[in-house]
């Protein structure tokens, strides 16, 4: 099995480097973080900490009903996208299956496959980083039992269009579960987007999996749900743990759903912030992927991990995409403006002190 490569904690790099003013911009999280009354809520649901969470949270299931559209028996909420990525996996692959997935892309994919003992199979990225659906259609055979696409894609933050969808669902409904992980979906703003949601309710074997993670700034509280025909979710539930969340999770990602306001401005800040931050790095001549996410990666033009690491000694831990098997690029986390101006500076400051300015 291949072991998972995380970002570099901020605990890590103040350790290692003795600093005590660091700023993470490495793993997609929010540096917004959830609104007070969110961290009300949690903190409120403290008080029964004693008691087990509930095996199925009624409360934020009702509103997931409300803010998706799906009805409950639809919906599966569970540790952080992560668990539902796994469990996935863990219903549908049979040793020796093929189980297909972006390349790079996101590992927990390639990790399900190799967990339940399948075949994995990459498919590389189309030159723009966006799912090759042709490609991967392609790859499907009476071996194959579950295909993982990624829309916006991490690390590229590309995502797949409608009409490539469709044709792409044509070709492959009914030979194979397909998961889309919608981990980023909250900042795509691209019209051609494709939506999902109607070939879930029409019984497509389909599974849209999402997170609290990203917009919501519950990353620690670790919430995901996904959405998927009444016979999937059926199954998945078997196989699940019964006790996988946790209470002050369940309580802060209810009350998220009902704070508008606040997460409406964090959407929208960040959507203003990626168009900055891409002109400011166009600006000193780097070539930015286009991404629909809450981060940019871009070609550093210089060995990553290298750049990364100077980065930390100025206190900015940016993420080097290397072990996505993206060589040459970094991804830089969307958050309010002067942490990307701090993040601007220390890049420049590096990058002039390697030219010897
Ligand atoms: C594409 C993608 N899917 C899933 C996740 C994990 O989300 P969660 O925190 O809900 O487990 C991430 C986290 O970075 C991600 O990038």
């Amino acid at each position: 099995m291949p072991g998972y490569t995380p970002g570099r904690s901020i605990e890590a790099v103040a350790r290692e480097l003795g600093l005590n003013d660091i700023v993470k911009l490495a793993s997609n999280e929010s540096l917004w973080g959830p609104s007070p009354a969110v961290l009300q809520a949690a903190q409120n649901a403290l008080s029964r900490l004693h008691q087990y969470p509930e095996v199925i949270p009624i409360d934020l299931v009702n509103a997931l009903v409300q803010h998706s559209g799906f009805s409950q028996d639809h919906l599966l909420v569970g540790n952080g996208a992560d668990e539902l990525l796994r469990l996935v996996a863990t219903v549908y692959v049979r040793p020796g299956d093929r189980v297909l997935y972006p390349q790079p892309s996101f590992a927990a994919y390639a990790y399900g496959a190799s967990l339940m003992g399948g075949r994995g199979v990459p498919i590389a990225l189309t030159s723009k980083g966006q799912m090759d659906l042709d490609a991967m259609a392609e790859q499907v055979d009476e071996s194959t039992s579950l295909i993982y696409l990624c829309s916006p894609n991490n690390p590229t933050g590309g995502i797949f269009r409608q009409r490539a969808w469709d044709t792409f669902l044509t070709r492959v409904a009914h030979r194979a579960v397909i998961v889309v992980d919608q981990a980023y979906r909250e900042f795509v703003d691209d019209p051609g987007y494709a939506h999902i949601e109607d070939d879930i309710q029409a019984g497509a074997p389909v599974v849209m999996v999402r997170t609290f993670s990203k917009l919501y700034g519950l990353a620690g509280a670790r919430i995901g749900w996904l959405a998927a025909p009444p016979e999937i979710i059926q199954l998945l539930m078997r196989v699940r743990e019964p006790f996988s969340l946790n209470t002050m999770g369940i309580a802060a990602a209810s009350k998220a759903l009902e704070d508008h306001e606040y997460f409406d401005r964090v959407q929208r800040e960040t959507l203003q912030l990626r168009g900055w931050l891409r002109r400011e790095l166009e600006e000193r001549s780097y070539r930015v992927l286009d991404s629909q996410a809450n981060f940019l990666t871009f070609d550093c033009q210089m060995d990553a991990l290298g750049l990364a690491k100077l980065m930390e000694r100025k206190g900015v831990i940016i993420r080097p995409t290397t072990s996505f098997g993206l060589d040459g690029h970094c991804r830089v986390s969307i958050a309010p403006r002067p942490l990307l101006e701090r993040f601007l500076q220390a890049l420049d400051e590096v990058t002039s002190s390697i030219r010897g300015d």
